[in-house]
């Protein structure tokens, strides 16, 4: 008899058809974000699962499900498993490491050029029948080429980012829990490894793109935003809760800092509705890694790593270890 697994949102059919090769699969094509005593019950018998981020994977969930063996994440944060307890409970979790690098490298800058050069506010004064006529100082931006570009989380990400800096003529400055190596600073656009202070302080353009953890938790706040300059941007491509959207809030207003691009908010997708007042500030719902390619190369990850690990074998982005 094949394993039965669940996939707890929606994906794309042709890997629910691969799948079913493999496992007796319970699907969610109505795409239900189930609460977590709804996903414990679904969970129930199941020896998998292929979950996002609205999964939480903690303890209260695996007291229940002593059948489950392994539950495989399609994104690459991992901040909805408890990876220790996980571990304790004898459960494999993978990730999805890698194959987003570039798509989500591409749209951090998107999302930074638009955050610089106000591009969603001039298309909302457009739309909105406000132009009539060409003025000198309409939508006054921030340049990118020539700038100091910041990057807070210097990991694969991080580092496609930097790379794509060199055609800009930036200078890019970095802070990560650890320097990389010198070959890799290199690569990136020679970044220069400084104190997270010290990116703050410098940065015209600052980028984060670090994990989530209780660590990390506001690594952003009004301290942080203080002592940015007053005309820089800030882009959060990494998760709600990296930056304190309060804060946040606060210094746009004040126009403490000049705008800021955001992919994550803190309680997405119930976001601060403050920020809808806000024209200094692009806003987009958690899209970074969502090109067709690359959300199809994500599942299909998350797919290959559950066929490992339900069959004895080792996923090729395990996370756990026992
Ligand atoms: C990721 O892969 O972590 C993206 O943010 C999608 O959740």
């Amino acid at each position: 008899m094949k394993p039965a697994i669940l996939v707890a949102r929606a994906v794309f059919p042709e890997v629910l058809h691969r799948l079913s090769a493999h496992f007796e699969v319970e699907s969610n094509q109505d795409d239900v974000v189930f609460t977590p005593s709804e996903l414990i019950e679904k969970l129930r018998g199941k020896a998998g699962a292929i979950t996002t981020s609205s999964a939480r994977i903690n303890r209260e969930l695996l007291q229940q499900l002593p059948n489950l063996k392994m539950v495989a994440n399609m994104a690459v944060g991992y901040d909805n498993f408890d990876v220790a307890v996980m571990t304790e409970f004898g459960v494999k979790a993978s990730n999805t490491p890698d194959v987003l690098n570039e798509t989500t490298a591409d749209f951090g800058w998107a999302l930074m050029m638009a955050t610089a050069r106000r591009i969603t506010e001039a298309e909302h004064w457009l739309r909105d029948g406000q132009w009539h006529k060409w003025r000198y100082d309409y939508f006054l931006g921030a340049d990118l080429h020539g700038s100091t570009l910041g990057i807070i989380g210097m990991g694969r990400i991080g580092q496609a980012i930097a790379r794509r800096s060199t055609g800009f003529n930036m200078r890019v400055i970095y802070h990560n829990r650890s320097r990389l190596a010198p070959e890799q600073e290199a690569f990136a656009n020679n970044a220069q490894y400084v104190s997270k202070d010290e990116v703050l302080r410098q940065a015209d353009h600052l980028m984060l793109i670090l994990p989530y953890s209780p660590a990390s938790h506001h690594t952003i706040g009004a301290a942080e935003l203080a002592i940015m300059k007053p005309t820089a941007t800030l882009t959060n491509l990494a998760r709600g809760g990296i930056v304190d959207d309060k804060a946040l809030i606060v210094a746009l207003r004040n126009k403490q800092i000049a705008a800021a691009g955001l992919d994550v908010f803190e309680n997405e997708p119930k976001f601060d509705p403050d920020f809808l007042g806000l024209n200094n500030v692009v806003l987009t719902p958690h899209i970074a890694s969502a090109s067709e390619a690359t959300r199809r190369a994500m599942a299909n990850c998350a797919v290959d790593n559950l066929i490992a690990g339900l069959s004895g074998a080792t996923p090729p982005n395990l996370l756990t270890s026992f």
